[in-house]
C-alpha cells in the first residue's frame, strides 16, 4: 500500500506503480481496522499527488527546505567529530526527554526568539510533526473538539484524523488567525455546550497560509486563552525563515508562564529535515505525559542525530546557515510572486507571505484545484497541493498551496507559467459551457 505524503512529496524519488492498492487488496483487512486507521482513506487525490513525485514534473507541492546549501565540508567535520570522540555514545539509546545538552541549546535557540524557557520545560522530539503527534494525543478523545486555523497545515489533518478529532476550523486573514471569529466560534460552542480541549496554531508564516498573527491578535488570544482557559498550541517552525518585517513575541512569551500555552518548534527549517529533531516545551504536568506518550510512540529520538545537532552547533553559528537560506528562499518567493503577477487571472487572489515556504492562491470558486490538479499534471506537468488538503471539513476547493523553497527561481518562473495556462485553460472550458464568473 503506498502511502502519500503531500506535505514532503519528493519530486526525486518516484516509487513503482505496483506499490499502488489495487481494488480488493485491503478486504481481509477492512473488518479489522481500528476506527482510527479506518477513518483515514485514500482519495483520488491523494494517488494524483504521487504522480507529482515523476522526475519530469515542476513539483510546487512539498514543502522541502533547501537542503543543497548545507555544506559537505561541515558534515564531514561534524561526522568525523562523532566517529572518533562519541562513537558508542552516539549509536546507543538515549533518554526519552533527549540529550541534556542538546536541550540545553535548544533553549538557547528559543530565546533567539524571545522564548524564555528552561532546560526542564523541553521535550526532544522526532522533528516537529512527533510534537504535534503528542500534543493530540495527549490531550483529544475521539469526538473533542480541537480548533484549528482554516487552512490548517495539511500534516495536522492525519494527526487529528487519527486521535478522531472534532476539527473546528477559524478562518485566516492577512493578519492570521481571526480572533473576532475565534470569539463567535467559542461561543457557539459554549451554547453547544462544546468545550475545545485545545487551539491548534501557527502564528508565523503559516503552514500553507503563508500570513503571520500581528500583535494586536496575539495579544487579544492570550488575553481569550486567560480568561477563558483555552489551551493553545503553538507550533513555530517557520519564525527564523524571515525575508522581511521585525520578529513579533511569540505566544508563549506573552502567557508569561501562565501555563496556557505548548510551544513546538524544529530544526528541519533551520537546519535540516532529514535529521528529524524537533521539540516541544510545556508546562511539567503536561511534558511528563507527553514524554510518556514518547515513550510508546519510539522510546527515543535518534541519538545520532541529536548528537549531530549538537556538534554542529558547538562549532557554528546556526543563524549564519539561516541567513543563508533566507536569501535564497527571498530570491524565490520574489520569482514566484511576479511570476503570479504576470500568469495568473485577474480573478485570482494570493498572499505575500514576509518569510516561510508558501503562497497560498485562491481561484474563482467555480473552479476545483483538485480537478484542475489532474490537468496540471497531465498537461502541463507541473504539481500543487490543491486547498482541500488543508481543511478537515471540505472548504479549500479553489485554492491551492504553491511552496517557493524547494527548486529554483527559473524553474519556479516556469512552474508557474504553466499552472496558469491550466487555470486559463479552466476559466475558458466554464465559459465556454455557459458558466457565470
Ligand atoms: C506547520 C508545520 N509543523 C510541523 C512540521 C513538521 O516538521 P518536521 O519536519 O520537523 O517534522 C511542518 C513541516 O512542514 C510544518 O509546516
Amino acid at each position: 500500500m503506498r502511502h502519500l505524503d503531500v506535505t514532503h512529496a519528493d519530486p526525486s524519488r518516484a516509487r513503482p506503480a505496483e506499490l499502488a492498492l489495487e481494488p480488493g487488496d485491503s478486504a481481509r483487512y477492512d473488518a479489522r481496522f481500528a476506527s482510527r486507521a479506518a477513518g483515514i482513506v485514500s482519495s483520488a487525490m491523494r494517488d494524483l499527488m504521487a504522480l507529482s513525485e515523476r522526475p519530469e514534473i515542476i513539483s510546487l507541492a512539498g514543502g522541502f527546505p533547501n537542503t543543497s546549501s548545507f555544506q559537505r565540508e561541515t558534515f564531514d567535520e561534524v561526522m568525523e567529530v562523532l566517529a572518533s570522540g562519541h562513537l558508542a555514545s552516539s549509536l546507543q539509546y538515549g533518554p526519552t526527554e533527549g540529550l541534556g545538552e542538546l536541550r540545553e541549546r535548544i533553549v538557547e535557540v528559543m530565546a533567539h526568539e524571545g522564548v524564555g524557557a528552561r532546560v526542564d520545560d523541553v521535550l526532544v522530539t522526532s522533528g516537529g510533526q512527533q510534537a504535534i503527534d503528542l500534543s493530540i494525543r495527549t490531550f483529544v478523545n475521539p469526538g473533542d473538539v480541537v480548533l484549528a486555523e482554516g487552512p490548517t497545515y495539511p500534516g495536522a489533518v492525519p494527526v487529528f484524523t487519527t486521535y478522531e478529532a472534532d476539527v473546528v476550523h477559524v478562518p485566516l486573514d492577512d493578519d492570521g488567525l481571526s480572533i473576532d471569529l475565534l470569539e463567535e466560534t467559542l461561543d457557539r460552542l459554549d451554547t453547544e455546550g462544546r468545550t475545545p480541549k485545545l487551539l491548534y496554531t501557527i502564528p508565523n508564516f503559516h503552514n500553507p497560509g503563508g500570513v503571520t498573527m500581528s500583535l494586536p491578535r496575539r495579544r487579544r488570544l492570550i488575553e481569550i486563552a486567560h480568561r477563558r482557559e483555552l489551551l493553545i498550541v503553538e507550533d513555530n517552525p517557520y519564525g527564523q525563515i524571515r525575508f522581511e518585517g521585525d520578529p513579533l513575541p511569540t505566544l508563549w512569551e506573552l502567557d508569561d508562564g501562565a501555563g496556557w500555552v505548548i510551544y513546538l518548534s524544529t530544526f528541519s527549517k533551520i537546519l535540516a529535515p532529514g535529521l528529524r529533531v524537533g521539540w516541544v516545551a510545556a508546562p511539567a504536568a503536561v511534558l511528563r505525559k507527553m514524554n510518556l506518550g514518547k515513550q510508546a510512540a519510539d522510546l527515543a529520538t535518534s541519538t545520532t542525530t541529536q548528537r549531530f545537532i549538537l556538534e554542529y552547533l558547538r562549532r557554528y553559528d546556526w543563524r549564519d546557515y539561516v541567513e543563508r537560506l533566507n536569501g535564497i528562499y527571498h530570491g524565490r518567493r520574489d520569482a514566484m510572486l511576479r511570476a503570479l503577477e504576470e500568469e495568473f487571472p485577474a480573478e485570482a487572489t494570493w498572499t505575500r507571505p514576509r518569510g516561510g515556504l508558501f503562497v497560498w492562491a485562491t481561484l474563482p470558486a467555480y473552479l476545483d484545484t483538485r480537478d484542475l490538479l489532474a490537468a496540471a499534471i497531465s498537461q502541463s506537468e507541473v504539481a500543487f497541493v490543491p486547498g482541500a488538503a488543508a481543511y478537515l471539513d471540505g472548504q479549500g476547493t479553489s485554492s491551492m498551496r504553491l511552496n517557493f523553497s524547494g527548486v529554483p527561481e527559473a524553474t519556479i518562473t516556469e512552474g508557474i507559467r504553466r499552472l496558469g495556462e491550466t487555470v486559463a485553460q479552466a476559466m475558458d472550458l466554464h465559459r465556454a459551457l455557459g458558466g457565470g464568473g
